[in-house]
């Protein structure tokens, strides 16, 4: 498959704060990647050197074959941008900023189209100032999109969105994929990588830790499924759960037990195994691990920063 976006070894330091301190990556083109991490991990101090907004420490990074410390105007036309932190003056108003945006590029697509998709219709008269949170987020995303870029850098898309407008920004974000055009995102909702993303990574002090798809990630440190339930007598000896095969870890927190393994039939080997020995239990739930459970076990649990 075609690399649109390479990386090698970048490093990126805010004098001695290393901020990002050794990646190495590639974005395909037709892939939606995801970079995920705790709240100073350096996501967005990589998404902006990719960007050629912040210029890195050292590494080296390719853009659709250019480096765009260098490239100049040519290679924006082609990206995409959706900054964490942005504003538009107060003053203007929704269908200006559209308007003037559309102006600066040669290509550009029927904004009115894209932000009526985005549900801003309604806002087309409205200053800037006077838009909600998650509208003025909306706002950005349509005027991250408005030239029709090959490929498109997302920090943060769906924060202060509500349900609906994330799920349209979704649906955007897979109809841009159909097209064959390439998605780098970040996002501090891993169901929403989850959903997303091709391929995953996990950013954490300054490092990728982990990369793959979600359901691979899943799999290699999970294991694939988790069974909880309660025992009626807090002191049973259970044992002989850690003995089923499939089954990788068995957690005891008093009366609570969770049994974590990989095999669609977890919860039944789990609860014939019980019966065989006459041990009473009650609340026995079942789930997939999720690309959350992945998030904490890798990066910890205490909050940081
Ligand atoms: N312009 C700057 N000058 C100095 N330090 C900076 C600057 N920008 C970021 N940092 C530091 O670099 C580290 C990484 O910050 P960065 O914004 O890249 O993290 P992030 O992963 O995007 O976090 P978040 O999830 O909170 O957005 C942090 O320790 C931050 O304080
Ligand atoms: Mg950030």
């Amino acid at each position: 498959m075609e690399t649109v976006l390479e990386v090698r070894n970048l490093q990126k330091s805010y004098g001695a704060t290393e901020a990002v301190r050794g990646v190495s990556f590639e974005l395909r083109r037709g892939e939606i990647f995801g970079m995920v991490g705790p709240n100073g991990a350096g996501k967005t101090t990589a998404i902006e050197c990719l960007e050629g907004l912040r210029r890195p420490t050292s590494g080296d990074v390719r853009v659709l074959g250019l480096d765009p410390q260098t490239a100049g105007p040519a290679l924006l036309e082609r990206l995409g941008l959706q900054l964490q932190q942005s504003a538009i003056p107060d003053r203007m108003k929704v269908w200006e900023a559209l308007d003037l945006f559309a102006s600066f590029y040669e290509k550009s697509t029927d904004w009115r189209a894209l932000a009526e998709s985005l549900g801003l219709a309604e806002k087309f008269n409205a200053y800037f100032k006077n838009l909600s949170g998650g509208q003025k987020q909306r706002v950005f995303i349509a005027l991250a999109l408005i030239h029709d870029p090959e490929v498109v850098f997302l920090d943060e898309i769906s924060t202060g969105l509500d349900p609906q407008a994330r799920r349209a920004i979704w649906d955007l974000i897979f109809k841009i994929r159909e097209q064959g055009k390439s998605v780098f995102l970040t996002t501090h909702f891993m169901d929403e990588a989850q959903t997303l993303c091709d391929r995953v990574a996990i950013m954490d002090h300054g490092r990728i830790i982990a990369l793959d798809s979600p359901n691979a990630l899943i799999q290699q440190n999970r294991g694939g499924e988790r069974v909880e339930l309660e025992l009626e007598h807090p002191g049973a000896d259970v044992g002989f759960l850690s003995a089923i095969p499939g089954v990788a870890s068995v957690t005891r927190d008093g009366k609570r037990v969770e049994v974590r393994g990989v095999g669609g039939r977890l919860v039944s080997a789990v609860v014939r195994a019980l019966d065989a020995n006459q041990i009473d239990y009650y609340n026995v739930s079942s789930a997939r691990a999720t690309l959350e459970d992945v998030f904490l076990k890798l990066t910890g649990r205490a909050l940081r920063d």
